[in-house]
């Protein structure tokens, strides 16, 4: 059985006394929830004063990037090190807004996930499709093209997968439960030729317009076990109601 995990990405957004108001909404909404795993990635700012808001709940904080050095001329990089050292239990590595806008490859995704693993972080690695990609029937090539490539030589404890097709992020058009299960089943299929019986202990999130109202179908899907939520996990009410998805 694989426990959910419900993460939220808050992206460029949220100032910290903004960041310190939704949790003072948020916490008493999910303060019982012992069946799912919580996750927050606020941006790199808000992440000292989220680590002490968040010592004594059910939360984990994770870091929405990082560098693969542990130290050293790097300017504007934070490392792994810096990263445990503030509290964080997560990072989000790989994500679409980070290969478009930032030219991360799978390479530099791999480097990054590596040294997240060395220092005990849970990584949360994001791949997914461009619609051009999805029209062209590639859909399942670069999905196994991004896993053999970002996870070569990394094994997987601490992994979880987030399946976020480009074309559904930040745009209101989700994936259907058919075509999330497809491409979720597919994953789990490279997984399984990658690390054999461990690939069904994975977990592996949908992400992409998820909402309060959506997020029940999904996570219905036998291979989908949670949600990596942009927009709708800006305000506490609506990623409360993802977190509670299954007693609505
Ligand atoms: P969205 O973003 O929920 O706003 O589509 C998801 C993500 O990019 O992680």
């Amino acid at each position: 059985m694989r426990r959910p995990v419900i993460a939220a990405n808050w992206k460029m957004n949220k100032k910290i006394e903004e960041a310190q108001d939704f949790l003072d909404e948020f916490i008493p909404l999910v303060w019982n929830e012992r069946n799912v795993d919580i996750v927050i990635a606020p941006p790199f700012t808000a992440l000292y004063t989220m680590a002490n808001l968040l010592k004594i709940t059910n939360i984990g904080l994770a870091a929405q990037d990082i560098f693969h050095e542990d130290k050293g001329a790097y300017t504007g990089e934070i490392s792994p090190v810096m990263l445990t050292d503030i509290g964080c239990s997560h990072v989000i590595i790989g994500h679409s807004e980070r290969r478009i806008y930032f030219g991360e490859t799978n390479e530099i995704v791999n480097k990054k996930i590596r040294a997240a693993r060395r220092h005990g972080l849970e990584v949360i690695f994001c791949i997914g499709e461009s619609l051009s990609e999805r029209e062209a029937g590639m859909t399942f090539d670069v999905l196994k093209r991004q896993i053999m490539e970002g996870l070569r030589d990394i094994s997987s404890d601490g992994l979880i997968i987030a399946y976020e097709p480009v074309w559904a992020i930040g745009t209101g058009k989700t994936a259907t439960p058919d075509q999330a299960q497809e491409a979720h089943e597919s994953i789990r299929k490279t997984l399984s030729h990658l690390y054999g019986e461990p690939a069904k202990g994975v977990r592996i999130l949908y992400g992409g317009s998820v909402t309060p109202e959506n997020a029940d179908v999904l996570m219905a899907c036998p291979d989908v076990d949670g949600a990596l939520v942009g927009g709708a996990s800006l305000k506490a009410g609506s990623f409360a109601g993802i977190v509670k998805y299954n007693k609505q």
